[in-house]
């Protein structure tokens, strides 16, 4: 959110600048981009303002199950409904190097356009990672963590 992401906009910016503005299929891109980061750091900021939280409070109770949870998030989330608003953030990113590797038309500089290319396949590498990490490791856990200490049974 503080490097990558904000790199590969001035880039996207600086290819509309060397590019001349008048070249419609690079605005698209750029349009594209941060359509994507907003989906992209509203996905990341409730995972940190709820998701994680939220796991983090199960843990402590998992390993401490005497102890009284004085937050009331146990009981309004869980991973079921995490596995429900969950959305790959993944496949977006894999659109927007389609249209970079195949549409864009006119005069653009070639060099930058490489270089948001390579940027791109970096980012979708972590984003990757990073929902591999969640749904492969973190929500199975947690959810087990659920079952055992019989939250979210009615
Ligand atoms: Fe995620």
């Amino acid at each position: 959110m503080e490097t990558q992401v904000p790199a590969i906009e001035r880039l996207i910016s600086g290819l509309l600048r060397r590019s001349g503005r008048r070249n419609a299929s690079l605005r698209i891109v750029k349009r594209f981009f941060l359509e994507y980061k907003r989906d992209l750091f509203a996905h990341l900021r409730r995972e940190e303002t709820l998701t994680f939280p939220y796991v983090q409070e199960v843990c402590l109770l998992f390993r401490h199950p005497k102890r009284r949870s004085r937050k009331g998030i146990l009981h309004s989330y869980s991973m079921s409904q995490y596995e429900e608003e969950h959305n790959n953030v993944d496949e977006k990113i894999n659109d927007l190097q389609n249209i970079l590797l195949m549409y864009i038309k006119g005069e653009y500089d070639e060099d930058i356009c490489n270089a948001i290319i390579f940027e791109l396949f970096r980012l979708e590498k972590d984003i990757r990672d990073h929902t591999r990490i969640e749904d492969h490791i973190m929500k199975p856990m947690v959810a087990e963590m659920e079952k055992t200490l019989k939250l979210h049974t009615a």
